[in-house]
């Protein structure tokens, strides 16, 4: 079985972030997206992985994998596919039919986190002989989503993309197992209203043809990282789950660190508070300030006399004299600073699609 991630969208709600990295390689607990992706395809044993991208972010991938630990050690063969046009998920998973010859497939969409990985989905996959299996999580509302409606024995009789009167509150979470038949009803597909090829179609089509198509409701936690606070609570949730107390950088006497807290080498704390869960990437200075639970400060950033909480802050931002920063995700290299000047004037330079809150 081969291991398919689709990475090709332009990730346009997350502006002004994406466009200077793609979305799968915004950091989650200080952690690319697409790495909890990567993880749980090896955990199901799956080492052969395809990535569709887009031409603009084929340097980006080309140099995140050269230095990729698993890749160099040749435990995970990684091939970068390219997708031209921004045509659907079934248009993307054609244009990996070279890679994937006839083998049968576990296709992850590269924005979704999920707590569970799909490791015993795919031994019943294989056990079954089914041509999909698609995983599923009940959610409140459905309409933005592909939607499932399943018999008693979780036999999937209808899917349906993004309906206005949803049939049910079951949603395709974007993680699916397919044997090589979803080729003939990817290449049987018409454009959708929203002029996509949709797999939810080539899905109801393989239904219709009573091939073997079988739901996985999900327990865990599903993220979808679509937006500025969906980044925010996926990094809440993650920290929640994983994050562990490891100090490898210098905490001075008059700070406190409590719960856990991981603090990457060559940072140094002083006279601060950290209050887990809480990631600090390596080589930050942090002074004078509090740091609260569920914040992850990227490498070479630079905190001081300010509070923080709730917040994803990516490499080399340089924050000072900011009394309370919450709910925010701060790209790259950026400064927030307090200015000197006594009137109450803002001095600003902000990227396009940028939102400051004042
Ligand atoms: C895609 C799928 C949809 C699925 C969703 C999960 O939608 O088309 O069926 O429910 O991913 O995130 P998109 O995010 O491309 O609109």
């Amino acid at each position: 079985m081969k291991g398919l991630i689709l990475c090709g969208g332009k990730g346009t709600r997350l502006r002004p972030l994406t466009y200077t990295r793609s979305k799968p390689l915004l950091p989650i607990a200080n952690k690319p997206i697409v790495e909890y992706v990567l993880r749980h395809i090896h955990q199901a044993g799956i080492t052969d992985i395809g990535i569709v991208i887009n031409p603009t972010i084929e340097e980006e991938f080309k140099n995140y994998f050269q230095s990729h630990p698993q890749v160099r050690a040749g435990q995970i063969h990684i091939t970068l596919i390219m997708q031209e046009k921004p045509l659907g998920l079934a248009h993307a998973v054609k244009t990996a039919q070279p890679f994937l010859g006839g083998d049968d497939f576990l296709l992850y969409l590269g924005d979704n986190i999920l707590e569970q990985g799909p490791a015993e989905a795919v031994a019943e996959f294989k056990r079954q002989q089914l041509d999909a299996l698609i995983f599923l999580k009940e959610v409140p509302e459905p309409q933005a989503f592909g939607v499932a409606v399943l018999d008693e024995q979780a036999k999937v009789v209808q899917v349906i993309e993004k309906p206005q009167q949803p049939p049910s509150h079951t949603v395709l979470v974007g993680v699916y197992l397919f044997s090589a038949k979803i080729f003939e009803a990817i290449d049987s597909l018409k454009p959708s209203w929203r002029g996509e090829y949709e797999i939810t179609d080539a899905i109801q089509h393989l239904i219709d043809r009573q091939a073997k198509v079988q739901g996985k409701v999900l327990a865990g936690w599903w993220l979808d990282t679509g937006k500025k606070d969906d980044i925010l609570s996926a990094n809440s949730t993650v920290l929640d789950a994983f994050a562990v107390q490891d100090i490898r950088g210098e905490v001075d006497k008059q700070s406190k660190i409590s719960g856990r807290v991981a603090i990457g080498a060559g940072s140094v704390i002083i006279n601060s508070t950290i209050r887990g869960p809480a990631v600090i990437g390596e080589q930050v200075r942090i002074e004078n300030s509090f740091i609260g639970p569920y914040t992850s400060i990227g490498d070479k950033s630079q905190i001081f006399d300010s509070g923080i909480e709730h917040a994803v802050i990516l490499n080399g931002v340089y924050v000072q004299a900011i009394s309370r920063l919450e709910d925010s995700l701060i790209g790259e290299d950026t400064r927030v600073v307090k200015s000197q000047n006594k009137q109450l004037t803002l001095r600003l330079m902000i990227g396009d699609s940028a939102t400051v809150e004042i």
